[in-house]
């Protein structure tokens, strides 16, 4: 793919590093072209170079959003990696469920959850495995940066190809409405899910209150598009909002920016961790 020798890219990625702190290497400035084509349209435009000269001469917050916006990848599926999913399933949550037997109540964070299959994916694994545990509060939060997938989160609706990717054929049945082409996310999953914009980036991060820790966090396939810096402040962060005997997943190619404070924990052909306390 052509890059333009007339665009200011480097304009670009630190537009697009300032908004989402992502890391965009110059030998894939030709994605700028394919994926700000239907942005350019909008804004009359038909060069990305038309696009940079309009920005400099004048700061457009909603534009270059949308621009930060465009540039993320979105990539996901139901029950992604399906190894956390089934070490949840054996192992992690009946051991948690025994811990809050009192409280009788499990907070989740899906953090950049793109489109919501992963938020909705912990919550028909809770509906579909701990029946018994109907009367609990299972609460599932997801956060993303991008506007467009968080409203299509919300939505619940997916077309076929992604309901082929990861989900098993009965949950497809028992857990969604065949609506028109696509398949809707019945109410009981849904209502277990709330979905909201959230930077990674910001401090505090977005859930911050002490006691609303969350006792699972799904950080995904995200922190490989941060700076080891970012990583480190993201996950010092991460680790404040974990419960103490919590547990965090990472992309299957991630590890902690610094291992000082969590513990690998190697189980179910997967790797988790555990937040280390200070002595
Ligand atoms: C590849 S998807 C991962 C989705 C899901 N966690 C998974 O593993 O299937 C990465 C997501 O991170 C989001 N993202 C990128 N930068 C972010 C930031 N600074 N804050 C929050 N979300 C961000 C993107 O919008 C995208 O939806």
């Amino acid at each position: 793919m052509q890059t333009s020798s007339s665009v200011d890219y480097g304009y670009l990625r630190q537009l697009v590093f300032g908004l989402s702190l992502n890391v965009l290497d110059p030998s894939r400035d030709y994605l700028f072209e394919t994926r700000l084509t239907k942005l350019l349209r909008n804004q009359g435009m038909s060069q990305l170079e038309e696009l940079v000269q309009h920005l400099k001469l004048r700061k457009n917050p909603v534009l270059e959003r949308s621009i930060a916006e465009a540039m993320t990848i979105n990539e996901t599926s139901f029950f992604r990696d399906s190894r956390p999913f089934e070490l949840l399933r054996t192992e992690l949550l009946p051991k948690l469920i025994e811990a809050r037997r009192n409280t009788r109540g499990l907070r989740f964070w899906s953090a950049a959850c793109s489109t919501g299959q992963e938020a909705y994916s912990i919550a028909m694994l809770l509906h579909e495995h701990f029946p018994l545990q109907a009367g609990w509060n299972f609460r599932i939060e997801g956060t993303d940066i991008c506007s467009e997938v968080m409203e299509r989160a919300q939505a619940g609706r997916y077309h076929r190809i992604e309901m082929n990717r990861g989900l098993p054929a009965r949950f497809v049945v028992r857990y969604f409405d065949h609506v028109g082409e696509d398949w809707e996310v019945k109410p009981e999953i849904r209502k277990m899910c709330n979905f909201r914009l959230a930077n990674l980036g910001s401090s505090p991060l977005p859930f911050s209150r002490i006691d609303e820790r969350f006792d699972v966090i799904f950080l995904r396939n995200v922190m490989l598009y941060f700076s080891q810096e970012t990583r480190k402040t993201l996950l010092a962060g991460i680790h404040k909002v974990l419960a103490p005997d919590g547990i965090l997943f990472l992309g299957s190619s991630e590890q902690p920016a610094d291992p000082s404070i969590w513990t690998p924990m190697l189980a179910g052909g997967t790797c988790h961790f555990r937040p280390r306390q200070p002595s």
